[in-house]
């Protein structure tokens, strides 16, 4: 019976000598046991293995409240009045309020009363006094051993403190068949293995012992322990699929002007996304000089398309515009940094990091949050291995349906949506396509560069089942500790 703990086996080999009820006192008497605990919870296991029955029966019991210990020690409040009062002759009111509590003197004065004790004109009387002893006494010896069927129990219910009614459980059992068909051998206590450490394993003690079945139904405590947030554990996973899928990690400061967030996209200057509204501008630095000639490109194409047969937005390029200070809206500012740095090498990188818009805090919005930004710059890099490479990272994030739809940006042609199906809906989840030549030609980028942008908050949305992004950021101690393990 590898399955029986050793307090089972023992009150099992217990009960087999006798097939009728047994209290708890037999148990614990007949097992050699002290503590009631033991014995209840090895009965509880017999039983649930049906090899004892078990009968429980509560009932109601009384049982002495703070103020009936005491007065089970220095007697009833009504007991010692009426006792003072007829060891002294002539009581008066003033006298027992001069030898009793404050607290004591009106209710015990209540109480006589009610046992038919007048008081007129300060003084006592009494028609009965014979009465009044007796029924004090009775009263005295309920507290001195109270019982659930006394007559008192009402009186004393309506006392403070005096009594308490409490609900008693009595178990009893008795052996079934099964159990008595179960051999004395294999209800011998042995040394159970319950846990295995590495101590154990390198011993020879196990060989002989019993390893304890696990019961994986039992309620457990949940354990509780440190660890990384859900986004950075978001974050770290993110990194390590791209770094898989052979890409390279860059990262960038979010102080950076809008040449670079915007003029170098081919995002026109006029773009609404540039006002005030959107953009976090900055007093601090409120410029930063950019290199004159880089300037200088990016207004020939913004005027008139540069040296690619675009025609540009037209109208006149603010160098002013360009150079001001912002935090990124984007992460694309990243890339195309990395890009204009290394324009003529192939390369796949990404950056996780953090942007920042004017947006009104809600639901699915936050004015500082992160993109997932990525790009491929290669000979032959085209629209095919953008898309399959997006499916891929979704694949390896665990959503295997994913779909492009056309979509419009200043800086890519063509430009596509990414979305993601969760619980049957598809959700937007970033853009991405190819840069244009507006973008590539003034940093002398000759390769086609795939590129993509996506919103890591609204990712961890989707993991983290949540349907409100705030959740993300306040700290919520109960619900940061029962997340799962990204
Ligand atoms: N920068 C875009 C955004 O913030 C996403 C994007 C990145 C689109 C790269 C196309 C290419 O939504």
């Amino acid at each position: 019976m590898a399955e029986l703990t050793n307090p089972e086996r023992r009150m099992l080999r217990a009960l087999q000598s006798r097939d009728s009820n047994w209290t708890l006192q037999e148990v614990l008497e007949s097992c050699n046991w002290d503590d009631q605990a033991i014995a209840v919870s090895a009965g509880h296991g017999l039983a649930n293995h049906g090899l004892v029955k078990m009968n429980e029966s509560s009932k109601l019991d009384v049982i002495l409240g703070s103020e009936g210990e005491s007065a089970a020690v220095n007697g009833l409040l009504e007991a010692r009045l009426w006792n003072y009062i007829k060891k002294n002759q002539n009581v008066t009111m003033n006298d027992i309020s001069s030898n009793f509590e404050r607290h004591e003197a009106g209710p015990g004065i209540g109480l006589l009363k009610g046992l038919g004790v007048n008081i007129e004109g300060g003084k006592f009387s009494c028609d009965n006094a014979e009465l009044v002893t007796k029924k004090i006494a009775e009263r005295t010896d309920f507290i001195m051993s109270p019982s659930i069927e006394s007559p008192l129990i009402e009186h004393f219910k309506g006392r403070k403190n005096l009594i308490e009614i409490v609900e008693a459980v009595t178990r009893t059992w008795k052996i079934t068949p099964k159990g008595m068909a179960i051999s004395s051998d294999d209800l011998k206590e042995v040394i159970q293995i319950a846990e295995i450490t590495p101590e154990l394993l390198q011993g020879d003690s196990w060989k002989n012992a019993e390893f304890r079945p696990y019961d994986v139904s039992l309620e457990a405590s949940m354990p509780r322990s440190g660890k990384s947030h859900p986004m950075q554990s978001l974050i770290e996973r993110i990194r390590s699929i791209f770094l898989e899928m052979g890409f390279s990690e860059i990262v960038d400061d979010y102080v950076q002007t809008a040449g670079w967030n915007m003029d170098a996209l081919f995002i026109p200057q006029d773009h609404p996304a540039r006002e005030m509204q959107d953009t976090f501008y900055l007093d601090e630095p409120k410029e930063i000089n950019l290199d004159p000639s880089l300037l200088n490109n990016w207004k020939n194409i913004h005027e008139h398309g540069g040296d690619t047969e675009s025609t540009g937005w037209g109208g006149e390029f603010s160098e002013e515009i360009s150079q001001k200070g912002l935090l990124r809206t984007h992460t694309t500012v990243n890339t195309i940094q990395y890009l204009a740095e290394n324009p003529t090498e192939p390369c796949r990188v990404f950056a996780i990091d953090r942007v920042f818009r004017k947006e009104s805090i809600d639901r699915t919005h936050l004015p500082e949050f992160h993109q997932i930004e990525g790009i491929i710059m290669e000979p032959g890099a085209n629209l095919g291995m953008l898309v399959t490479t997006l499916k891929t990272f979704y694949q390896k994030m665990g959503y295997p349906e994913v779909r492009v739809r056309p979509a419009y940006f200043p800086y890519t042609e063509p430009s596509l949506e990414v979305e993601v199906k969760w619980r049957g809906k598809w959700l937007e989840l970033g853009g991405a396509g190819i840069f244009r030549p507006e973008v590539t030609e003034p940093l002398g980028i000759k390769d086609p560069v795939c590129a993509w942008g996506m919103g890591l908050e609204r990712l961890a949305m989707l993991v983290l089942g949540l349907d409100d992004i705030r959740q993300l950021y306040i700290s919520d101690l109960e619900w940061l500790r029962n997340q799962p393990i990204l």
